[in-house]
Order: C-alpha cells, then structure tokens, then sequence
C-alpha cells in the first residue's frame, strides 16, 4: 500500500487565496494530504489549519515574515526535509500610488515581499525537487503582470518580474524534472482587492479561483490565467497605441490616488 501523502506547501496561508487554496486541497485529499503553511499572523494560520484537519489532512504551520529573508530561507528548508510535491508561492502585499508616487518604504516592501522573497522560496525549493526529479512550482503571479499602470507601480513590477522569473525557472527545470507553473489571476475577493480602490471587473471568490488553479494544477499547465475576458482585455491593452490604453486605465480609476485634487497643499 502506498502511504506517501501529497504535501503541499502555500506561503500566505493565513487569509485570502492561500488560505483558500490550502482548504481546497484538504478538503479535494482529506489524510492523503499533508499541509505546511506559511505566514506571519499565527492566530489566523492557526484558524487556518484547524479548518484543514478538519478535512483529515495534516497540517504544520510556521509563523514567518517573508521580509526576513535568510530565516524564510531556514524556515522552507526546514519543510523540505519532508519532500515537497507541490509549492504555491502565493504570499504577496500591495499598495497604491498617491498624486503619482508611491513613498519608498512601501515600494520596498513590496519588492522584497513579492519579488525577492519569492525568488529565495523557489531557491530553498528546487535541490530537493531536482534531487527526486520531482516537484510543482507554482508561482501566483497577477493579470498586473501583462502592462503597467499608475496606480500600483511597485505591485506591477514585483508581478511582471515574478512572471518573468517563473518562465525562465520553467525553461531551466524541465530537463530536471521539476514543472513550473505560472498563475495569472485576475480580480479575488480578498483584503487585497478591497484595499484596490481601482474598477474591479469579474471579481470571482478565492475558493472559485482556488478551484480553477487545484484543476489546471492537475492537468500541468504551465500557465493559468483568467478570467478568459480579462486576459482578452490585457492583451488588446498591449496592442493599442499607448495614449488610447492609458485613457482607457485612467477610466477604470487605474491612474493614482488624487488626494489633492485643486494642488490646494503648494
Ligand atoms: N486579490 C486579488 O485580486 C489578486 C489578483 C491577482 C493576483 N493576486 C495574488 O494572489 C496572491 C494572494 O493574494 P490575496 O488576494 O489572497 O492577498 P491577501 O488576502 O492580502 O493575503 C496575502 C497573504 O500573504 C501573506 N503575507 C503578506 N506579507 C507577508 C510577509 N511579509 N510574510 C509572510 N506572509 C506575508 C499574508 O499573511 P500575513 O499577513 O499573515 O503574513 C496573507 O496570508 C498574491 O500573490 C496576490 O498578488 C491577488
């Protein structure tokens, strides 16, 4: 009989699609599944876990600031030593522009969050991947990635770089072994999308993404991306001349926060 239990590792397990994701799976594999989640407010990962084992599943958690970046290094090599079937490098922060600038704490901790701390949780991730010749990275990424905009700036580019970042690991690791999928979502009814004070077309709940990103997952697609209207609406974005797509953004409340709007402050 074979005993080996799927694990699976979510990094912002604590709330919104990680914490989504980390339900599905326990729900989707019940004791056939082994759960290590990874954020930084404890209480929630703990509400988080009950609810897996709920399920059957096992659950660890590690209460980790991604910031951090050699102790998150620690942390996922400490849950590698029980080898990793499938990592969903899902944990992320944003933030908005405010009169065109985004003030450089923000946009730093943006950066390392999404960005840096990304790439060292891949880095911990892959020698035992290419080891077993085994292994799912799954890198959630955003439909920010196709083009920038004025509102989120540092956010655009942590998810253009963390896009970029996983095309090329998947290209490097296929010899290996190891698959690399990139997860391009669009709107999620999270805190995230409630702190977005832009449009928010075809906003879908974290479970129902959750349970498109668990299907595609299944059939190894190396991208995921919807909803298909979106994506559609990214892609025409890109070929339109630059003025028109800009208007087209600023329309959607794309531009920045005006919190001056008469420049009453000079
Ligand atoms: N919501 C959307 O509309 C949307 C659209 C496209 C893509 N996405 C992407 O989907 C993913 C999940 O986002 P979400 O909407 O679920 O956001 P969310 O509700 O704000 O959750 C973010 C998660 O990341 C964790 N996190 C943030 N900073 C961290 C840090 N320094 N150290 C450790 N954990 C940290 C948070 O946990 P703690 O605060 O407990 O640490 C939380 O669990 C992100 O990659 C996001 O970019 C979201």
């Amino acid at each position: 009989m074979n005993n080996h239990k799927l694990h699976i590792l979510v990094t912002g397990a604590s709330r919104g699609l990680g914490a989504s994701l980390a339900k599905h799976y326990a729900k989707k594999h019940q004791q056939r599944v082994r759960l290590s989640l990874v954020a930084r407010d404890e209480k929630a990962l703990i509400d988080c876990a009950r609810q897996c084992q709920h399920y059957g599943a096992e659950v660890n958690y590690s209460v980790a600031d991604l910031q951090e970046i050699d102790a998150t290094m620690a942390t996922i090599e400490a849950i590698t030593q029980l080898p990793i079937d499938i990592a969903f490098i899902n944990a992320a922060t944003s933030g908005q522009s405010t009169n065109g600038e985004e003030p450089w704490v923000q946009q730093n901790t943006i950066i390392q969050t999404n960005l840096v701390a990304a790439m060292a949780c891949a880095t911990s991730l892959i020698p035992s991947m290419k080891k077993r010749r085994q292994g799912k990275l799954v890198f959630i990424s955003s439909i920010a990635a196709y083009r920038g905009f004025g509102l989120n700036p540092s956010y655009n580019a942590s998810k253009a770089g963390i896009k970029c970042y996983a095309e090329s690991l998947h290209h490097a690791l296929s010899t290996f072994g190891i698959k690399v999928c990139t997860v391009l979502p669009g709107f999620i009814d999270t805190n995230m999308s409630a702190a977005f004070s832009g449009a928010k077309p075809l906003l879908i709940s974290s479970d129902k993404a959750a349970v498109i990103i668990q299907k595609k997952i299944d059939r190894d697609s190396s991208l995921i991306q919807f909803p298909r209207r979106l994506v559609a609406g990214q892609i025409l974005l890109l070929i339109l001349p630059k003025p028109w797509a800009e208007k087209i953004l600023t329309r959607l409340a794309y531009g920045t926060v005006i919190d001056d709007p008469k420049g009453e402050r000079e």
